[in-house]
């Protein structure tokens, strides 16, 4: 899946791409505001390692449960955050089936990240 990815470079562009569509949307800004750098590229470490099917709940030893209940990430929130990275692999040429793949990781976790 790394390779598939494009490798460091793939999975760089995948992240900045990402964050940019998740930083212009008026349903999700607000929940990154009051986040700071460092706290943010821990978060997209933590996709990163997502993407590539890596331990997603081992990340920092802090479950996916804990890191996000202060957050009130609602289930519409959670779908966007969803759309936003498909629209990424779709527009960076990542394949479908792996896209797929990455998209079931993601539903998988929903229960976990969604507070609201
Ligand atoms: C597949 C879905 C997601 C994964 C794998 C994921 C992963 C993570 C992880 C591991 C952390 C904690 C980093 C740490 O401090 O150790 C984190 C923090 C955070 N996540 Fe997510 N996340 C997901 C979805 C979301 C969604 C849907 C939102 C908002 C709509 C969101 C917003 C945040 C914010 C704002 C933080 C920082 C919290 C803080 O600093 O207090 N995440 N995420």
């Amino acid at each position: 899946m790394y390779q598939q990815i494009g490798g460091e470079a793939g999975l760089k562009k995948v992240v900045d791409h990402f964050y940019e569509r998740l930083w212009v949307d008026p349903e999700l800004k607000a929940y990154f505001n009051e986040i700071d750098g460092e706290q943010l590229k821990k978060h997209q470490a933590m996709f990163l390692t997502f993407v590539l099917g890596g331990g997603a709940n081992e990340w920092s030893g802090v479950s996916l449960g804990s890191a996000h209940s202060e957050l009130n990430i609602t289930d519409s929130a959670f779908t966007k955050v969803a759309w936003h990275l498909t629209m990424t692999l779709n527009e960076l040429d990542i394949s479908r089936s792996l896209t797929m793949i990455i998209n079931g990781f993601v539903e998988g976790v929903r229960g976990q990240v969604v507070s609201a």
